[in-house]
């Protein structure tokens, strides 16, 4: 994958493939290269302060606030987007408990969510109610859709430990 837009050209992994980006701005965020330079839009753009975890990617598999991490701060390290999580037909254990549990309004939050949670059943597939309130207590949802939201991540809690059964 290559995007052309100026003057140094920094290597990363994103979706797990291999890039080479010219010219990213030095002050660029890991978001705006994500969405303005590769097109990959399921990291949305909310606060920009870090603060709501609407723009929530995945950077060696850690749940990480695109807006606020300078784009060469993640050189050579492997980005994963909500694109790269899963695809429809094929879509991660989160994904498909948050379209089983129709678990959005306007779905402003979704990427965030279900990134965070994404990270969170990877490291631990038991997590309790209580630790999923807890690691997803910085996302925010303005239309207020917690319940659902909670639901589709102890769904895909019982999904990801069946993917993850020896
Ligand atoms: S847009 Fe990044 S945390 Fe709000
Ligand atoms: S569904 Fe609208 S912000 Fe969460």
């Amino acid at each position: 994958m290559t995007a052309s837009c100026g003057v140094e050209p920094l290597h990363l992994e994103v979706n797990g493939q291999a890039c080479s980006i010219p010219g990213v701005p030095r002050e660029a965020t890991l978001l705006h290269l994500v969405r303005n330079d590769l097109g990959l839009n399921g990291p949305k753009y909310g606060c920009g302060l870090g603060q709501c975890g609407a723009c929530t990617v995945h950077v060696d598999g850690v749940a990480a606030r695109a807006c606020v991490i300078p784009a060469h701060g993640v050189a050579g390290r492997a980005i994963t987007t909500l694109e790269g999580l899963g695809t429809r037909g094929r879509w991660h254990p989160v994904q498909a408990a948050f379209e089983d549990a129709q678990a959005a309004q306007c779905g402003y939050c979704l990427n965030g969510m279900v990134m965070q949670a994404a990270a969170l059943l990877a490291r631990d597939p038991h997590a309790s109610e209580a630790r999923i309130r807890s690691e997803l207590s910085g996302n925010l949802c303005r239309c207020g859709t917690h319940i659902e939201i909670l639901d589709a991540v102890q769904r895909a809690a019982v999904g990801m430990r069946e993917v993850m059964r020896p």
